[in-house]
């Protein structure tokens, strides 16, 4: 059953978003969202069926749907005029587009990794400046940047994405420093592991990470015990989005259950307080024996042990 939002449903009233890679997974859930809490929200993307069935799920009178690729410069321009000239305004953009498959460093063709960057990276900079004049005019916008948590390390076989979600990263602080003068918001939305999405079909294909066995135990290497739904993110952005957020810019919200920053326990849970019990013993004993030892006293008096 689908969880109940903590927003009100005329949070987003008035408000008029674009989302670009609208028409299916995080980027539909996101349009929906927006949509269920108020706002006019047109979905935009390279897959004209897609695109319909997605506005036949969203079945409101809010919609509007825009083919277009935001490699191009000149479609972002069109999908930003389409949108005032449907709904009278644009307020909130949504760059959710992306691109991405697994590949070996040594294995990716140049025009491989151009083609990421340029939907992440450069799509990113292009729906953001050919809306730019939109999200000027209506005095109270934000533009939303969907991330990803592949390049706070670095993760095996997507040197592409890394490269392109860290530019996406810069650009929300970027345009947060210089576009928060012209009444501009900038956040973006880091999300980690999201169950029935295209990315976890990609990332983590059946046979390898993604059959059952492997997703469990991708679920026990989140230190909240699941992967995270498309509901989660789109809440993210209804929150960014809203007035709670006003005094929010250039930060990118993590959601991924602290997945990426999870490293296996050295030693296990159920065995902490004794193994770290008798370690300080023996260090207490030995140091109490060698009339202070180290003492991480820094070379100076013994400290009192008492
Ligand atoms: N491994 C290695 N290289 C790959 C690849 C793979 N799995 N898939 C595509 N490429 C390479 C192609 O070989 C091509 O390079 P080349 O000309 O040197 O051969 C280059 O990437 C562009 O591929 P192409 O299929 O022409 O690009 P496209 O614009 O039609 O599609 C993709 C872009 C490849 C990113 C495609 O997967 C896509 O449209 N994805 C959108 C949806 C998505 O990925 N969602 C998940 C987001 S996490």
């Amino acid at each position: 059953m689908e969880p109940q939002s903590p927003f009100k449903p005329g949070t987003l009233a008035h408000r008029v978003a674009l989302v670009t890679g609208g028409g299916s997974g995080i980027g539909l859930e996101i349009a929906r969202q927006l949509g269920l809490h108020g706002a006019k929200v047109v979905i935009s993307g390279r897959r004209e069926a897609v695109l319909r069935d997605a506005c036949q799920t969203l079945g409101a009178e809010g919609v509007a749907a825009h083919w277009g690729d935001v490699r191009r410069y000149e479609d972002c321009e069109r999908m930003a005029a389409e949108a005032v000239a449907r709904f009278g305004r644009l307020d909130t953009l949504v760059n959710c587009a992306a691109g991405n498959f697994l590949s070996p460093a040594e294995q990716l063709s140049s025009n491989g990794f151009r083609t990421v960057l340029e939907i992440d990276a450069l799509g990113t900079f292009n729906a953001s400046r050919a809306a730019f004049e939109a999200l000027r005019a209506s005095g109270d916008a934000c533009i939303i940047n969907i991330s990803m948590t592949l390049h706070y390390g670095a993760t095996w076989w997507q040197a592409h994405a890394s490269a392109a979600k860290a530019a996406v990263d810069a650009l929300t602080r970027s345009l947060g420093l210089e576009w928060g003068h012209y009444g501009i918001r900038t956040a973006g939305v880091a999300p980690g592991p999201i169950e029935g999405t295209a990315g976890m079909a990609k990332l983590a294909p059946s046979g390898g990470a993604g059959s059952a066995t492997a997703a469990a135990s991708m679920s026990g290497a989140i230190p909240l015990g699941h992967m995270g739904r498309r509901w989660d993110i789109a809440m993210a952005c209804v929150f960014l989005c809203s007035p709670a957020a006003a005094f929010i810019t250039g930060h990118t919200l993590v959601v991924d259950g602290a997945e990426w920053m999870c490293k296996p326990p050295l030693v296990p849970r159920a065995m902490v307080t004794r193994v770290s019990r008798g370690v300080e013993a023996k260090s207490r004993a030995v140091g109490l024996a060698g009339g202070g030892g180290d003492g991480g006293g820094g070379g100076g008096a013994p400290k009192s042990r008492l």
